[in-house]
């Protein structure tokens, strides 16, 4: 039932639904691969609803979103998407899993201490407690080995989130180490994973080929 009210998307293939995935999407220079992350999800036949933080909205806008997910993408909190229900709890009640992809440091902050003063945040307040949480940290590394996000990291951690990456490699900030977003290809098998929908279907890692 709770499946009925994502879209299906019957063009291009009319995958059968592996799975609502709800992506938040933040403020890193990183933004823009949360692009070409959406697009493979849908492609593997999530079910994709994509909320951006304000600052997320510095770096991409909903446009490609919207359109590669065929869903309305959330970008306030009083947003009214669909219906008559606050959009974050219907979102939350009907996603089966939570990706915030990239995430920075200040939503690390947020998700590890409960803030609720976004969308984004909201949804993953009121997501059922069994659902999976996957976060793909992005940022410079001393910000990732700060003791403020460390501790933060660690909170989440043993609360059941679930960590891909940081990545090394050459960072946008013009640092070299730690920080940047895994490969969206990971990610992605990573989350059909979880869903328990991969590594079936597909090419290598349950994703389609191109
Ligand atoms: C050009 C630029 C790039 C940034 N990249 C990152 C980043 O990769 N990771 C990060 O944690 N913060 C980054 N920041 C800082 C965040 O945008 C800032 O902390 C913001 O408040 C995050 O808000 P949000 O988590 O609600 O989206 C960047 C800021 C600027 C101006």
């Amino acid at each position: 039932m709770r499946a009925e009210r994502f879209r299906v998307a019957t063009r291009n293939g009319g995958m059968n639904n592996r799975g609502n995935v709800v992506l938040g999407v933040t403020g890193s220079i990183a933004a823009h691969r949360a692009v070409d992350l959406c697009s493979l999800l849908v492609k593997s036949g999530c079910q994709v609803r994509v909320v951006l933080t304000a600052d997320a909205q510095r770096f991409v806008t909903p446009v490609p979103f919207r359109t590669l997910s065929r869903n309305p993408v959330v970008t306030d909190l009083y947003d009214a998407a669909e219906g008559w229900q606050p959009t974050h709890i219907q979102w939350a009640d009907e996603a089966d899993l939570l990706l915030v992809a990239p995430a920075t440091a200040h939503t690390l902050a947020r998700l590890a201490h409960g803030l609720a003063d976004d969308a984004l945040t909201c949804v993953a307040l009121a997501l059922p407690p069994d659902k999976p949480v996957l976060v793909a940290p992005a940022m410079n590394g001393k910000m990732w080995f700060h003791p403020a996000t460390q501790a933060n990291v660690d909170l989440l951690r043993r609360r059941g989130v679930e960590f891909l990456g940081p990545d090394s490699g050459l960072l946008a900030c013009g640092y070299e180490g730690i920080g940047r977003l895994w490969p969206i290809e990971q990610i992605a098998a990573r989350v059909l994973e979880r869903l328990g929908t991969g590594p079936a279907g597909a090419g290598s890692c349950g994703l389609p080929a191109g």
